[in-house]
């Protein structure tokens, strides 16, 4: 399914609208339809509980979308958050430098100079693609949004949007240690919405100006930064696909290795970014998404954030090609240090064994896009299977958990489904539905990835039993309806499978 599909799909089924689309839509931002809202919370929900909730480790906060543009002066972004521009002198258009160099000769320049890139566009004779027009030298175009605080416009009143949600960790640090006691180490996460004003949106939801992240920021003592406690031989041994730093300059491909390889070959530069690494890219493999389409991918060191040691993205395979969904970077002391000088306050903990101060040091930064994450559930749940066509969601992502249907809407049937509806809607997130053909309801059902159906037929009036049809094999069991929610929670759940119910009936 490319792209286009895959939006006009999301349009129709209510996932994903285009934003202001009534006044003809506005570039970079994108609103949630009923389904859609409902399968964000769901990931977003399911991200929380695994490494907030269950996590004695990690705590969570929520913070404001603006804040002062001091906090965005001392973290670089004023200074260095900008991606290099070029306008075509002749046709106005405007392009991302990086971008145009790397369509034109297929060189990755991501994070070279401005100097650097107009060296290669002279070189190579690089002209407007759209009217062959010359080209402006390129600039360095800032991605932060700006706004002004109250009724006067000034440098004092000047407040930034944030870009990423991470540095409200950084400013929040020193009240959250003081108000939790939590002791080194440890991680705080957050989940919120980000602002890039980004020159081309593009690729449906996967580049936009407004979008969420969900991040950790995991410190330890500055000691103490190699070893991971909670790295074991079975997390050593998990494999995935690796496309090293070495790969791209040979030009070649990822291969398969081992959390154990990547640490031990000195790829991962610490067990801390290889144990996080592994706990998201397996977080994406719990809930169904094929590993095949997965890869680890390390940056190169021309492509390091500002404030970033080393750094791998965990990459899907679009239909655009591979593309990162997730960064991890180990941002060392950078941040504390830079809010520590501008701001005065001490931002140090203390460590009871050496009896001092010290300034933590981040290992491991993980942070995901919830749209690119999203994008990835759909796209692998995508299914056209016999004619059918299916969204293969994890039941935990399932916008609904099961649809209820009379067989038909008359004789009793309809009260009876009605009956069950209310017996469980306080419990499960289920729906009732009676119009159209059965056939269609299912077809309906599968499309938003509803996991299970129930129907209630002329046996159910005599019996108490439904029929349960499972979304992926359209195979049928039939339940007592007393049990029916003990069921359906061991199959949402994961606690018993389809297949299990389906041997037993
Ligand atoms: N705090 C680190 C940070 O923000 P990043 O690599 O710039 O790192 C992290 O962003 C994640 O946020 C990306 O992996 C991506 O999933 C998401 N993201 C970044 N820019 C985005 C954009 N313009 N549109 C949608 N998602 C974006």
């Amino acid at each position: 399914m490319d792209l286009d599909d895959m939006a006009s799909f999301c349009k129709k089924t209510g996932i994903i609208f285009q934003n202001s689309e009534i006044y003809g839509g506005l570039s970079g931002f994108w609103d949630y339809g009923p389904v859609g809202a409902q399968i964000k919370k769901n990931m977003v929900d399911l991200w929380w509980e695994e490494f907030v909730e269950k996590r004695d480790d990690v705590v969570g906060i929520d913070g404001s979308i603006i804040s002062s543009s001091e906090v965005w002066k001392a973290s670089g972004h004023v200074d260095s958050f900008s991606d290099p521009l070029v306008d075509c002198k002749k046709c106005k258009k405007r392009m991302r430098a990086d971008r145009l160099i790397e369509e034109e000769t297929g060189e990755k320049v991501e994070g070279e100079g401005p100097g650097k890139m107009d060296s290669i566009i002279e070189e190579k004779n690089i002209s407007c693609p759209r009217c062959g027009g010359s080209l402006t030298d390129v600039r360095e175009f800032n991605l932060m949004f700006e706004t002004n605080l109250g009724s006067v416009d000034s440098e004092e009143n000047k407040a930034y949007l944030r870009p990423e949600t991470a540095q409200l960790i950084f400013t929040n640090f020193k009240q959250v240690v003081d108000s939790t006691r939590q002791k080194l180490p440890f991680g705080i996460a957050q989940i919120g919405r980000a602002f890039r004003n980004e020159v081309s949106p593009r690729n449906f939801v996967f580049r936009t100006r407004e979008f969420g992240q969900m991040e950790i920021e995991y410190f330890v003592h500055p000691d103490n930064k190699k070893k991971c406690p909670f790295i074991d031989e079975e997390i050593r041994s998990y494999e995935l696909q690796v496309l090293t730093a070495e790969h791209q300059r040979g030009g070649e491909g990822h291969e398969r290795m081992t959390i154990g390889e990547l640490v031990d070959g000195g790829y991962a530069e610490t067990e801390w970014l290889a144990y996080w690494l592994y706990q998201h890219f397996n977080w994406f493999v719990k809930l169904g998404v094929d590993p095949k389409n997965l890869r680890l991918r390390e940056h190169m060191e021309d492509e390091l954030a500002h404030y970033a040691g080393s750094c791998f993205d965990i990459e899907y395979n679009f239909p655009f090609g591979w593309d990162e969904v997730y960064g991890n970077a180990d941002r060392g002391d950078y941040d504390l240090r830079r809010h520590q000088e501008a701001s005065g306050k001490k931002l140090g903990v203390y460590d009871q064994n050496k009896e001092e101060h010290v300034l933590p040091r981040v290992v491991s930064e993980p942070s995901q896009g919830i749209e690119r994450s999203l994008m990835v559930f759909l796209m692998d749940a995508y299914t056209v299977e016999d004619g059918r066509k299916f969204l293969e969601l994890d039941p935990r992502l399932a916008p609904v958990k099961c649809r209820i249907f009379p067989l038909m809407p008359k004789d009793g049937l309809d009260q009876k489904a009605r009956e069950i509806y209310s017996s469980l809607d306080d419990r499960i997130n289920v729906e009732y539905e009676e119009s159209g053909s059965i056939g269609k309801r299912y077809a309906r059902a599968d499309e938003i990835g509803v996991p299970y159906c129930i129907t209630v037929d002329y046996d159910t009036l005599e019996d108490d039993t439904v029929t349960i049809r499972d979304r992926n094999s359209t195979d049928q069991i039939r339940v007592v309806i007393d049990e029916l929610y003990d069921v359906l929670k061991d199959l949402v759940f994961g606690d018993k499978t389809f297949e299990e119910f389906l041997e037993e009936s």
